[in-house]
């Protein structure tokens, strides 16, 4: 099965839809709403109280809740109710009263790029859902640009700014990266070779690979892994602020991956590049910001040899994935965007005057991969 993921994705659907078949209403309607936002408090507070941290120190000997109330200087009592709710959530095993050994999810929830992931979900995402119900004060229209975000923080602007303002929470570059490293890459469907390497120009602007909005520079770091034979420049362009967070972790030692500070509403200084990529990015913004992003890519793009390439999630018309779904949601709080349907990539991308070549998709609930180029 481990060598199958899309079978072993298939059990997982089965298994969730046998769950829901043997369970109450009740009994859904208490796991799916009352008991996820408690599992939610107690994976924060327990990153906070590092005890999935200290639960795998020792090669992950059993410990109790005073040593795992040790490390901080935590109140026992108070570790041992944030324990108990983990280890009924299967975060923890419980071996006996009051003590506890690490699971599989009890290791990966103690790396620090997932730790990083639960403070970012809670801290920004949590605080916006919980705006939304005062929200509907708008009378429950669709969130354009101020969303339950900007509500809800009172703030003006794109949730970006106020993330560069709070580098605490903004920790989630390698958290993204992360999750992704689990999902099909976009070069496992895209044909890289055929449409990037063959026929690449050999210098300049023209032999770049531009990766716009592309956060700390770890998909040009796989890229350039998977890749030896693309020769081109590798342009990583982001806002000052990640640059810097890619200068300090060392992504331009060696000088294959150039940085280059770039806010994608501006004018794009590289003419002609072979590809301009952008993962993750046009979901974050409405369409009329999206149309000024892709209309600075049609600027520079040379006709015939430029394509955009655009790594998002194209959601099924019917029987959307969950994973989307759940997207979809964050992205409305947070950014007052959306994930897309193939139909409003089409009807997005047209209205830029650009054209859709193809879109390659790989597994339910992933981003598939959409090849722009000009009309
Ligand atoms: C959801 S993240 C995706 C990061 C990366 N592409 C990935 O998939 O891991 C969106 C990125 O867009 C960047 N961004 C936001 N506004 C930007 C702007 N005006 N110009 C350039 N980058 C921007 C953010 O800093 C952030 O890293």
């Amino acid at each position: 099965m481990d060598g199958d993921p899309e079978a072993r994705q298939r059990l997982v659907a089965s298994a969730r839809a046998l769950l829901t078949a043997a369970e109450t209403p009740v009994e859904s309607l208490l796991w799916n709403v009352w008991a996820q936002t408690t599992r939610t408090v107690a994976a924060r507070i327990a990153v906070d109280m590092k005890i999935f941290e200290t639960a795998v120190r020792d090669n992950g000997s059993t410990k109790t809740n005073e040593e795992l109330a040790a490390t901080t200087g935590a109140s026992p009592a108070l570790v041992k109710r944030i324990t108990r709710i983990c280890a009924s959530m299967n975060m923890l095993n419980e071996q006996g009263p009051g003590i506890y050994a690490p699971n599989d999810l009890t290791r990966l929830l103690a790396q620090s790029e997932y730790a990083a992931g639960i403070i970012f979900c809670f801290d920004c995402t949590q605080q916006s859902f919980a705006q939304m119900p005062a929200y509907r004060s708008t009378k429950f229209q669709n969130p354009e640009f101020d969303g339950p975000f900007q509500y809800g923080n009172k703030w003006e602007g794109h949730a970006f700014g106020w993330l560069a303002q709070h580098p605490d929470v903004f920790h989630f570059h390698g958290y993204v990266h992360a999750l992704r490293s689990h999902r099909p890459s976009w070069t496992e469907m895209y044909p890289v070779k055929e449409h990037l390497i063959d026929g690449l120009k050999a210098e300049g602007d023209a032999s770049a690979l531009v990766d716009i909005g592309g956060g700390t520079g770890q998909i040009l770091q796989d890229f350039s892994t998977a890749f030896p034979g693309y020769t081109g420049r590798l342009v990583l362009q982001e806002l000052l602020e990640v640059i810097g967070a890619a200068t300090a972790m060392g992504v331009a030692e060696g000088k294959r991956i150039e940085l280059q500070v770039h806010n994608f509403f501006e004018p794009q200084p590289i003419q002609g590049a072979r590809a301009y990529f952008m993962r993750s990015v046009l979901h974050d913004w409405p369409d009329e910001q999206c149309r000024t992003i892709l209309g600075r890519l049609k600027d520079v793009m040379e006709p015939g040899y430029s394509r955009i390439l655009i790594d998002d999630c194209v959601v099924a018309d019917e029987q959307a994935a969950w994973q989307h779904m759940s997207l979809d949601l964050f992205m409305m709080a947070l950014a007052a965007s959306q994930e897309r349907t193939e139909r409003e990539w089409y009807r997005l991308i047209e209205s830029c005057g650009l054209k859709i070549a193809a879109i390659y998709n790989k597994g339910e609930g992933n981003e598939g991969l959409i090849e722009v180029v000009l009309e």
